[in-house]
């Protein structure tokens, strides 16, 4: 398990639409290991593998409700909204105000290719939606009303 790199926005590995996941082998268990590793590394609350560079339908998700492998995700409903404030490691020093649902129901496969269905709510749900975006080339930038810089870490 390694920290890797995360890409950060202008890289066009960031834009692509992700392919979907085929193997469910060591190769993507190692992916998933290094994404923990990261996403915890850097505090984040998700990561997606097009942000290490990594062109596939993968996702995690580190939030109090738990710790997600969200792999070929789909969400098959949103309900509501919420309007908060989104950051993201590939934008580092900034954060923004976006629209996002309250509730997303979400079909996915885990890293055995498994089935499951879940149902995200609240700042989980927004974890969701952010990352899944990802996995389209899209970056919360792109829907955020307001983009601001953070002030700087000591
Ligand atoms: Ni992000």
């Amino acid at each position: 398990m390694a920290q890797r790199y995360v890409l950060q926005a202008g890289d066009p590995v960031l834009r692509q639409v992700c392919a979907p996941v085929k193997n469910f082998n060591g190769e993507l268990f190692a992916l998933l290991d290094d994404m923990k590793t990261t996403v915890r590394a850097e505090n984040g609350a998700g990561l997606a593998a097009p942000q290490i560079g990594v062109a596939l339908r993968a996702a995690v998700v580190d939030v109090a409700e738990g710790y997600y492998e969200l792999l070929n995700p789909v969400i098959v409903s949103a309900k509501g909204e919420q309007k908060g404030e989104e950051g993201c490691l590939s934008v580092k020093g900034k954060q923004g105000t976006v629209t996002r649902p309250m509730r997303v129901k979400i079909e996915f496969r885990d890293r055995t290719g498994k089935k499951h269905k879940l149902t995200a709510e609240g700042f989980f749900a927004r974890a969701v939606c952010h990352e899944l975006d990802h996995l389209d080339g899209i970056l919360y930038t792109d829907k955020a009303e307001e983009v601001y810089d953070l002030p700087p870490e000591d």
